[in-house]
């Protein structure tokens, strides 16, 4: 739609001025200027989000969101695709409305939009700032192509339980690794500014905890000491909200017995107060009506509490469209409230230029040329490759040779809807790449033979939970046995065996919690055959979280994880696999030996009676049946070269104050390829007024170096590094000793040890 056509559409948008040259205070002028013609029901109207429904371009008018949004009643949508629906929509609410204010509309582009990445928890193990900022920006360019102007994302919720389905969606369990990736995703969707039209506003979620839920079953309660919360899950949405985020959304969870949505102290007293948060904060998918069921009061209560907590837009339950009026009569919320979450509604539709030009990302041209093209789908090529993280590589066995004959094996084979994962709602999966076109796309002279080799697991009924949202997998009568055979023979004639086996992308993701976390059944027993042949065999591993892995690293020679790599997935293994790229993925999770060791996560507090040495040992901190350490402790990942550290220099061992140590080793490539290495650093804090983590991330660095070629690599260390919150709460540092680590994983680290005193 032209701008001068939209003009005719939008009365109010004779008062508003761009964004560029406006400031706060014309903002204002311009919304308190409309909101005193505002009804108390359009204002309550704003801070509705419904349900889309399904719109159909032509009878949007008709249907009941198009009456509602006539009357007022709706402040946006999500989760619409396509310029033509929501020019129809939008066209409704400027056009056919008393006050003709623009709707904002959301979508949850989470990793991509029609372009797809890697799944978050994968992007996160890129550990490359850049390349996620970059997906981010991409996702934001082809969304806002599309009419979509604010993302559902970053999730940023640290998890710790890889029995939650979600830990899929975040980037793993460490504070300050998920807090530069928080910055670098709000910054790739927002820009400079959300107002510029290649970029969309971010909502950073889930505020607050819910990746702690207990048991790793999902929406679960969640309670932990505001210690732990401060220090260990808080930093992330702090570190969005300190990039300039345009909008937060409150959890499903409960904290300190309230849920997250009607949490005062989070939502107001933390967000709006401690951190200073402009934005707006919308609630989850029927966040308030659920408080029903949460046990803390009626559908009217329960919204009121929302609104007076802190929250300003309702998101499907239409619980403040039904009930904010009768709470206001009734004196349970203010006016002021009400105009308060109004104002944020209103301030984020102006920022995005709504007011001005409602049709800003409707533009049919850009909808056609900038989304899904050559370019993007290179750079989700690129990306993917990154973030795959090879766990072993016995005997050189990767990469492979672009000759030969390859048996690929496995139900994710042949698969092209499982690839983008979880959560890739814009994405149209026959477009994807699977893992048999991508090995033939990059070696077309490999002679590749296919068998499925297994069911997802063997169960059917599970196989229709695990493969939903056009996922699924066909059902194979065969028996399992029958399967297997015919995969034995194709790997009986091949030089080696690529099995590309895990979880389906529907395995992880929103309400898909597993009890137990190794790769189904029928997998297992299709790759212990394969093993059993003797012949090289290839773990291409798909999965949303980690998994137990103690039996495949014991015995299977080389294990790739790729997580799910998106559109370019099938491609992008293929390069890893073949060669053309080295990888240099490292886990931003633990992979624990089995369940009953979970939470099991590096940043652990000693205890009083540790365990040093080896396990077994009675009256010490450990197991009867299993060791305390992990298949692949966080931070791990293997290349096809290989790396040296040098033991650390430290500039200063003895330091005063506002001073700045700088900690370096000497890296070398001592292998024969050129390979990327993410250098990490660790502190420990060694005595506290609480107690300390045994080792904290503290910075990183991605270095790329030629085989034999050496580099210094350097960290700057100031006491705002050593800040934690005390037990009043108080971010600060205190004097004492301090052991700096370096290291390509947080267990095998190089050490050394400073006092710092104030
Ligand atoms: C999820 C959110 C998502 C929302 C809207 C909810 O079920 O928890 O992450 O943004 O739906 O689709």
């Amino acid at each position: 739609m032209k701008k001068s056509i939209a003009l005719l559409f939008c009365t109010v948008c004779l008062f508003a001025n761009s964004f560029s040259q406006t400031n706060d205070a014309k903002m204002k002028t311009f919304i308190d200027a409309l909101m005193k013609k505002m009804t108390l029901d359009e204002k309550i109207g704003q801070l509705n989000l419904p349900g889309s429904g399904d719109i159909v371009t032509g009878q949007a008018s008709n249907s009941d969101i198009g009456k509602k949004i006539k009357e007022g009643k709706v402040g946006g949508l999500f989760n619409i695709k396509g310029v033509d629906k929501i020019s129809a929509v939008q066209k409704i609410a400027v056009g056919e409305s008393r006050l003709k204010i623009p709707l904002i509309f959301g979508m949850d582009v989470i990793h991509g939009y029609e372009t797809v990445f890697p799944i978050p928890l994968g992007l996160s193990c890129s550990w490359d700032m850049d390349l996620i900022k970059k997906s981010a920006s991409i996702a934001a360019h082809e969304a806002s192509a599309d009419g979509i102007c604010w993302t559902f994302s970053p999730m940023v919720d640290i998890a710790r339980d890889p029995r939650w389905g979600r830990i899929a969606e975040g980037s793993g369990e460490d504070p300050y690794l998920g807090s530069q990736i928080a910055k670098a995703m709000v910054q790739g969707y927002q820009g400079d500014h959300f107002s510029k039209n290649y970029n969309i506003m971010a909502c950073v979620k889930h505020y607050a905890l819910y990746g702690a839920a207990e048991g790793g079953r999902d929406y679960n309660t969640t309670d932990m000491s505001h210690l732990r919360m401060f220090n260990e899950y808080l930093p992330p949405y702090k570190a969005a909200v300190d990039a300039g985020v345009g909008s937060v959304m409150a959890s499903f969870n409960e904290v300190d017995g309230v849920p997250a949505t009607a949490n005062k102290f989070l939502l107001t007293d933390v967000l709006r107060k401690q951190w200073g948060f402009k934005g707006f904060v919308v609630t989850d998918y029927t966040g308030i009506n659920e408080m029903v069921a949460h046990g803390i009061g009626d559908l009217q209560t329960v919204a009121a509490r929302a609104l007076m907590a802190g929250i300003d837009m309702d998101m499907v339950g239409e619980s403040f469209l039904t009930t904010l009026k009768k709470s206001l009569q009734k004196g349970k919320v203010t006016e002021q409230q009400i105009d308060f979450a109004c104002r944020k509604i209103l301030e984020a539709k102006y920022k995005l230029g709504l007011f001005e030009n409602p049709y800003k990302y409707c533009e049919e041209q850009r909808a056609k040329t900038e989304i899904f093209t050559d370019a993007n789908l290179k750079a989700a090529r690129d990306v993917a490759a990154q973030t795959f993280v090879l766990l072993k590589n016995d005997n050189a066995v990767l990469p492979l040779k672009k000759s030969g004959t390859i048996a690929l094996i496995g139900p994710l084979a042949d698969n092209k809807e499982n690839m983008p994962g979880t959560w890739s709602v814009a994405a149209d999966f026959s477009k994807a790449v699977s893992v048999i076109q991508g090995l033939k796309n990059v070696a077309p002279d490999v002679n590749i033979l296919y068998a499925k080799g297994s069911n997802l697991s063997s169960d059917s009924l599970f196989d229709v939970r695990a493969g939903m949202f056009g996922k699924s997998f066909k059902w194979d009568s065969r028996s399992a046995q029958q399967m297997i055979d015919e995969a034995l023979e194709v790997a009986n004639k091949s030089d080696v065996i690529v099995a590309a086996l895990g979880e389906s992308a529907e395995m992880s993701g929103e309400s898909s919690s597993r009890s137990m976390i190794n790769i189904p059944d029928a997998q297992e027993d299709l790759l212990k055959a394969l093993v059993k042949t003797g012949k090289p065999v290839v773990l291409v591993l798909f999965t949303g979280r980690p998994l137990t892995l103690k039996w495949e690293q014991e015995n299977v020679p080389a294990i790739l994880n790729v997580w799910f790599g998106g559109t370019e997935a099938g491609n992008a293994i293929a390069d890893v696999l073949f060669g053309d790229v080295n990888p240099s993925g490292k886990l931003t999770t633990t992979f624990p030996q089995n369940v009953g060791q979970i939470p099991l996560y590096y940043n652990h507090k000693n205890t009083g009676r540790p365990l040093e040495g080896k396990w077994f040992q009675k009256f010490r901190s450990n197991y009867l049946d299993v060791s305390n350490d992990p298949v692949y402790p966080f931070g791990f990942g293997l290349s096809y070269t290989t790396f040296n550290y040098s033991d650390i220099k430290l500039s200063d061992t003895l330091l005063k104050g506002n001073k700045t140590l700088t900690a370096s080793v000497q890296l070398t490539n001592t292998g024969t390829r050129k390979g990327k290495e993410v250098v990490q650093l660790y502190i420990r804090d060694v005595v506290g007024s609480i107690t300390r983590p045994v080792k904290e991330l503290k910075g990183f660095q991605k270095i790329e170096l030629n085989p034999g070629e050496t580099k210094t690599i350097s960290f700057k260390i100031t006491p705002d590094d050593l800040k934690f919150y005390n037990a009043d709460l108080k971010y600060d540092w205190e004097p004492g000793e301090f052991i700096i680590m370096i290291g390509g994983n947080s267990r095998d680290v190089k050490s050394a040890s400073v006092n710092w005193v104030k």
